[in-house]
């Protein structure tokens, strides 16, 4: 609850919020063909409205989250005889935030909260090579992630460096590595990776990855 009013506070002052600017410029406003040229609406004018709202947000997601999700979309995590951490049985909010667009099961205009007064529905219609005629990801976009994460860096994961040595252990201050990069502090999630509102590092990282450096910060060796 506190953390949802902090963040009701935090959009509030979005207006002078700089660091967030940058949005507008990235793949992820989907209302300009120039910045994102494979995925676009037309007749949307609002940048933040396909991620968040202000009112009638998803209440289970956190972050005032807009964008429709499926709970019943199921994934296939990734295994490995060598993992040694203990996986959950499906990612956490912080990968299903994500995972809402980037699975391809649920088109990118579907909204919990359209902006005027008409409740839930499609905002604009798709134009660009990256979504289908329904506005979803298609299948044959690099953007795709797909319901099957095997083939992606795991998530869903309970950070435990105990557990394997090749691991840089928590420190337990959320401004150190590896605990900032943690969702909620505890686990690896999409984004312990990827800031979805900043494509400075491009691919929206979080940080520089030069010299494998992003990896690093977990990952010993
Ligand atoms: C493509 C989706 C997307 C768009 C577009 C987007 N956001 Fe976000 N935003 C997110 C996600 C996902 C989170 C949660 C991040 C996390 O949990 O680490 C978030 C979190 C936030 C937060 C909470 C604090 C933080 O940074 O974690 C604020 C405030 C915010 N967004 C404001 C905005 C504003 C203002 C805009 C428009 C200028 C915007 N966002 C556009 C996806 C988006
Ligand atoms: C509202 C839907 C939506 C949400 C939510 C969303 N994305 Fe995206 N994302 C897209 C679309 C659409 C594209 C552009 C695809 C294209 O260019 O073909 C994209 C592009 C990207 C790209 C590629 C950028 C590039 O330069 O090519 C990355 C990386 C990415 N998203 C990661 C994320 C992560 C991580 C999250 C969660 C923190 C997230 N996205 C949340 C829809 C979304
Ligand atoms: C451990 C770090 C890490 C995690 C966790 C992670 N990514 Fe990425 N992601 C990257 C890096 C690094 C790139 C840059 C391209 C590359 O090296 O493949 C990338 C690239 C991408 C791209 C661009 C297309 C591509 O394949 O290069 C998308 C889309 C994307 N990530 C989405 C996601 C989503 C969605 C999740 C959660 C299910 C996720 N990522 C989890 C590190 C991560
Ligand atoms: C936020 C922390 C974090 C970051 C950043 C991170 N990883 Fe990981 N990675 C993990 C954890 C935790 C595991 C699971 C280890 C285990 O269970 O033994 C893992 C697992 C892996 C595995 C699978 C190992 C196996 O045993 O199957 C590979 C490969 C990998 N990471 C590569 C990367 C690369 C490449 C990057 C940089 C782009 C990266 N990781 C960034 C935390 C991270």
């Amino acid at each position: 609850m506190i953390r949802r009013v902090t963040y009701l506070a935090i959009l509030m002052l979005l207006a002078a919020a700089p660091v967030l600017a940058g949005v507008a410029q990235t793949k992820h406003n989907f209302s300009s063909p120039s910045s994102s040229p494979n995925a676009y609406f037309w007749g949307a004018q609002q940048v933040c409205v396909f991620c968040h709202t202000v009112h009638n947000a998803d209440p289970t997601a956190g972050s005032l989250l807009n964008h429709e999700m499926n709970p019943g979309t199921s994934y296939t995590m990734y295994t490995s005889d060598t993992m040694d951490m203990i996986q959950s049985a499906s990612p956490h909010e912080g990968s299903l935030i994500c995972l809402s667009c980037h699975d391809g099961t649920i088109a990118v205009n579907s909204l919990n909260n359209l902006p005027g007064p008409e409740g839930a529905g499609l905002y604009g219609s798709p134009g660009g090579s990256g979504l289908d005629g329904s506005g979803r990801i298609s299948g044959s976009s690099h953007a795709f992630v797909g319901t099957d994460l095997r083939d992606d860096h795991p998530v869903g994961l309970f950070y435990d460096s105990t557990k394997d040595l090749n691991f840089h252990p928590k420190t337990g201050n959320s401004q150190n590595y590896p605990d900032k990069l943690l969702d909620e502090g505890l686990y690896v999630e999409c984004t312990s990776c990827h800031n979805p509102h900043d494509n400075t590092y491009s691919n929206f990282l979080v940080e520089s990855n030069n010299s494998s450096a992003l990896c690093m910060r977990c990952h010993i060796q």
